[in-house]
């Protein structure tokens, strides 16, 4: 069968989707992932605070779950994330830690779950959202305590804990050419030249039809792929302010569309990846108010003019 996954592996890459465990008990829904995807990212299984919820307490049954599942049906898994300021546990949140013991802690838990997952996973993405959107560093716990320090130093884990893992940086509204993507342009760049180990970047690419396409994708993808990186587009949406009307979702489907020629256009562009395939199951409209119908299947599982648009660029 013709799917979008069978489609992009024509030009050596795979297309995704993110799946939460629950999202598993969906049968309708996991079999349409199952088939329809080569490769998918837990949503929410492998976070600190799932994977790591008492310290030094390590527990991987949501992302074995997912895995096994993944494995079940032949799709690949990009590990998602070993370093982010959200979505910690409570203990390391609150706690009061010197540097000596945050290094020792953030470099345990990159080791443990990263071993865990070695020949399970074919990419991490080893830091989350560690940029504002002004190109300084985001303040989080490990660079108020660490310095900017700790990304070296949690890629160099990440990649003595698995030599042949992809460790990636990701992060939103880097898809264009501006401040926040030129900081990790900076920064990628000096961790190659100083040796660290990092072979990709990840651009989240959770887009909003409100806010206008994001500015030479293309050209900017290629820049990082120039640096000798993969890319990937890792958490694909395009969400709009709601109701959805038919001049939305043609919007919407030339958008998706876009995304996925920016991508084919630069050979070290690997793969796509979906936030969740459908609008049954998203992150949107929890999060931001009175927006959604993000993806490019609806509610039930019915393709949208989106799924058009992939399935024609690709
Ligand atoms: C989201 C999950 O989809 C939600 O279920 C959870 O409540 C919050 O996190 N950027 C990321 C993802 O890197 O981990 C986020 O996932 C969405 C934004």
């Amino acid at each position: 069968p013709v799917t979008l996954d069978s489609l992009a592996e024509r030009t050596g890459r795979y297309y995704g989707s993110a799946v939460d465990n629950s999202e598993l008990d969906d049968t309708a829904y996991a079999d349409l992932l199952g088939t329809e995807f080569g490769s998918t990212t837990p949503g929410n299984g492998m976070k600190w605070y799932a994977t790591e919820p008492q310290r030094g307490v390590f527990d991987f049954t949501a992302g074995d779950e997912i895995v096994a599942y993944a494995q079940a049906h032949k799709l690949k898994v990009r590990g998602h994330t070993l370093v982010w300021h959200s979505q910690l546990p409570g203990w390391l949140e609150n706690g009061t830690w010197s540097a000596r013991e945050l290094r020792a802690i953030l470099k345990k838990h990159i080791t443990a779950e990263v071993r865990h997952y070695k020949g399970k996973v074919f990419a991490w993405d080893v830091a989350n959202e560690i940029m504002n959107e002004d190109g300084t560093y985001r303040e989080n716990i490990f660079y108020k305590t660490l310095g900017p320090g700790y990304i070296a130093d949690a890629l160099r884990w990440a990649h003595a804990a698995d030599p042949g893992v992809k460790l990636y940086l990701n992060d939103y509204n880097v898809e264009g050419i501006g401040a926040k993507s030129d900081a990790y342009y900076t920064l990628i760049k000096q961790l190659k030249a100083d040796g660290v180990p990092i072979d990709g970047f990840g651009m989240q690419a959770h887009l909003a039809l409100q806010y206008g396409f994001p500015n030479d994708m293309k050209g900017n993808i290629q820049r990082f792929a120039d640096l000798g990186l993969d890319v990937a587009i890792t958490e694909l949406d395009i969400r709009m302010i709601l109701p959805s009307d038919a001049a939305k979702l043609a919007q919407q489907a030339d958008w998706y569309g876009q995304v996925t020629k920016a991508c084919l256009a630069v050979r070290r562009c690997v793969g796509i990846t979906l936030w969740g395939y459908s609008d049954r199951h998203s992150w949107i409209p929890p999060v931001f108010e009175g927006q959604g119908a993000a993806l490019p299947w609806d509610e039930n599982l019915r393709r949208k003019p989106a799924y058009d648009a992939i399935a024609h660029a690709l």
